[in-house]
């Protein structure tokens, strides 16, 4: 794969063709706050003082358990940076690091730095505040600890040092350049890579309060093609059917109002129709399956604690 290959977006903010995802993200406003304050003063900084002052290295890390609105965020801050900039418009820039590391051996050392130092930096040589969004960075910025070193193949751990490389020229070079990774794992995640980061902010799993402002946004959402489902998001009824969903992540909560509409013809037919009673008997449903499977996970637990159970 070539190193422009690994670019999936490239888009100049605003565009007709990019919806803002920002206000669709439900997290505690504080978080948004922070994300938001941090891109826009890690570029005024670095373009004001130097390096050796701030330290400020132009990467933030957006971290937590699968489907909670990291690479949503990550998108969203590139729209507002863009509403709240000089000129207006910003960049947004979104790079698949598979397609790096899946480079044959010696290669993805070489991919990353020309990514990050020569074809990032190309891309944004008009000076237009740029976001570059490193999603699954940790497959990238592997951790070079001992533990790992038989798990990673040596060209993985050079190329994590070339991150860093790079980092720190993008750091200095070009202040306009700001780097929003995400992760799963912080872990697996290089010390020295996450030292570099200016924030590193958690996203953790929406509590009861924020599944139920998911739903409400969903059922209005899908309230553009189908007005008596924004209806329902006004149902004082919803909460009960969002405790049911409690410990779930965002991405689910979303699907959880496709599966209802899966549940009967009718609702497929016509999603106008989809009721109350619809949206509690899939909820009251994937309750007792999740509860089942969790009961035969830790049946699974105990038996190999007992030594009872056998690879099949
Ligand atoms: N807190 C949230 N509020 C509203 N929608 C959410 C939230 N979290 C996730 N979603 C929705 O779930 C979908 C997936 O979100 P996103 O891809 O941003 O999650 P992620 O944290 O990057 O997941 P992963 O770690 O698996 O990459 C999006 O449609 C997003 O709108
Ligand atoms: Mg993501």
């Amino acid at each position: 794969m070539k190193v422009a290959d690994c670019i999936t977006t490239d888009v100049v903010l605003p565009n007709p063709q990019t919806q803002d995802p920002w206000d669709e993200v439900v997290v505690d406003p504080a978080l948004k706050d922070r994300l938001l304050n941090q891109v826009l003063l890690s570029m005024h900084l670095r373009d004001t003082l130097p390096f050796i002052v701030t330290a400020c290295h132009g990467l933030i890390l957006l971290y937590g358990p699968p489907g909670t609105g990291k690479t949503t965020l990550a998108r969203g801050v590139a729209h507002r940076t863009a509403a709240l900039t000089a000129g207006h418009r910003a960049r947004l820039v979104e790079v698949d690091p598979h397609g790096l590391m899946s480079a044959e051996h010696g290669q993805s050392q070489q991919k990353v730095v020309e990514l990050l130092t020569n074809h990032i930096p190309l891309l944004a040589d008009d000076g237009l505040p740029t976001i570059v969004l490193l999603d699954e960075v940790e497959s990238m910025a592997v951790a070079r600890g001992a533990a790992s070193l038989s798990a990673n193949p040596a060209d993985v751990h050079r190329a994590t040092d070339a991150v860093l490389a790079s980092l720190d020229r993008i750091a200095s070079e070009h202040p306009h350049i700001v780097i929003v990774a995400t992760s799963n794992f912080t872990d697996a995640l290089d010390e020295a890579f996450k030292s570099r980061a200016d924030a590193l902010i958690e996203v953790a799993l929406p509590d009861v309060d924020a599944v139920l402002a998911i739903l409400r946004r969903t059922l209005q959402g899908y309230g553009g093609a189908f007005p008596e489902m924004a209806e329902l998001a006004g149902s004082s009824g919803l909460a009960a059917v969002a405790r049911r969903l409690d410990g779930w992540d965002g991405r689910q909560v979303r699907k959880f109002v496709s599966e209802a509409l899966a549940g009967r013809l009718e609702t497929v037919l016509e999603p106008g129709t989809l009721t109350l009673a619809d949206l509690r008997t899939t909820a009251d449903r994937l309750h007792a399956a999740s509860e089942k499977a969790t009961i035969g996970a830790s049946a699974g637990w105990a038996a190999d604690a007992r030594g009872e159970r056998h690879a099949v």
